[in-house]
């Protein structure tokens, strides 16, 4: 059985403050959550969010982390400086890091290997475009995506992958339970053959893009399903709701 998890991705939203006051809101709610419960934070935030969890099942997560452990790359930040506050998950290759800040396949590569030598758990990112979807190629985006994004990785259950339609992030837009499912099936198949099959059962997969209290619970229910990375529904208390999906 894999253990669910859900993992709230606040983007560039909330400043220190409006975050502690939001996780300090969403304890008591979550407190008896039958998942892994996860807020992926700007990298400024995280060291007041870290206070704020402590004691709590809420586990702290980064949206970014450099391939290099240390050295003159402005504006970056370390796996070890992420761990030093207690991170311990990064989003890595989400599709806006790969739309408007450069992100390819190999740079999501050398992140998760980063990561993962680091010890912080990846929460890897894949999906396709609407005119990828609309022109046949879901499967082939995945294949490269796959296959460039996860190569040299010894152990794929260390990670989470989050399967992210790119047409249904922040646009109202879910895929219906069954494309989702249907789709992390093919992921789930795909990394069988890339990789082993027993490891491609145990490993993680998520469902992202305007996932919310509404819908999370059908989405919940498929099979191939196992959590969550949730953008706008998680900078409010709804975030609770999904997190309780079976409730
Ligand atoms: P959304 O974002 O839930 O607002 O669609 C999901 C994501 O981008 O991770």
């Amino acid at each position: 059985m894999r253990r669910p998890i859900i993992a709230g991705n606040w983007k560039m939203n909330n400043t220190a403050s409006e975050g502690v006051a939001l996780v300090n809101a969403l304890k008591p709610l979550v407190k008896d959550a039958n998942c892994d419960v996860v807020v992926c934070v700007p990298a400024i935030d995280i060291p007041a969010v870290a206070e704020a969890v402590k004691g709590s099942n809420i586990r702290l997560g980064a949206q970014n982390v450099h391939f290099a452990e240390k050295g003159a790359y402005t504006g970056e930040i370390s796996a070890q400086m992420l761990k030093e506050y207690g991170v311990e998950y990064v989003i890595i290759g989400h599709s806006e890091r790969r739309q408007y800040f450069g992100e390819t396949d190999e740079t999501v590569n050398k992140r998760t290997l980063a990561a993962l030598a680091a010890g912080l758990t990846p929460i890897v990112c894949i999906g396709e475009t609407l005119e990828e979807r609309e022109g046949g190629l879901t499967e082939k985006v995945l294949d490269r995506q796959i296959e460039e994004g996860f190569k040299g990785i010894e152990d794929l259950t260390k990670l989470v992958i989050a399967y992210e339609p790119v047409w249904a992030i922040g646009t109202g837009r879910t895929a219906t339970d069954e494309q989702a499912n249907e789709t992390i099936g093919y992921i789930r198949k795909k990394l069988a053959e890339t990789f082993c099959p027993v490891c491609a059962q145990k490993v993680r997969i998520q469902y992202g893009g305007s996932m919310n209290a509404k819908n999370a619970k059908g989405l919940m229910a498929q099979p191939e399903i196992d959590g969550g990375l949730i953008g706008g529904a998680s900078l409010k208390l709804d975030f609770a709701q999904v997190v309780n999906f079976d409730k």
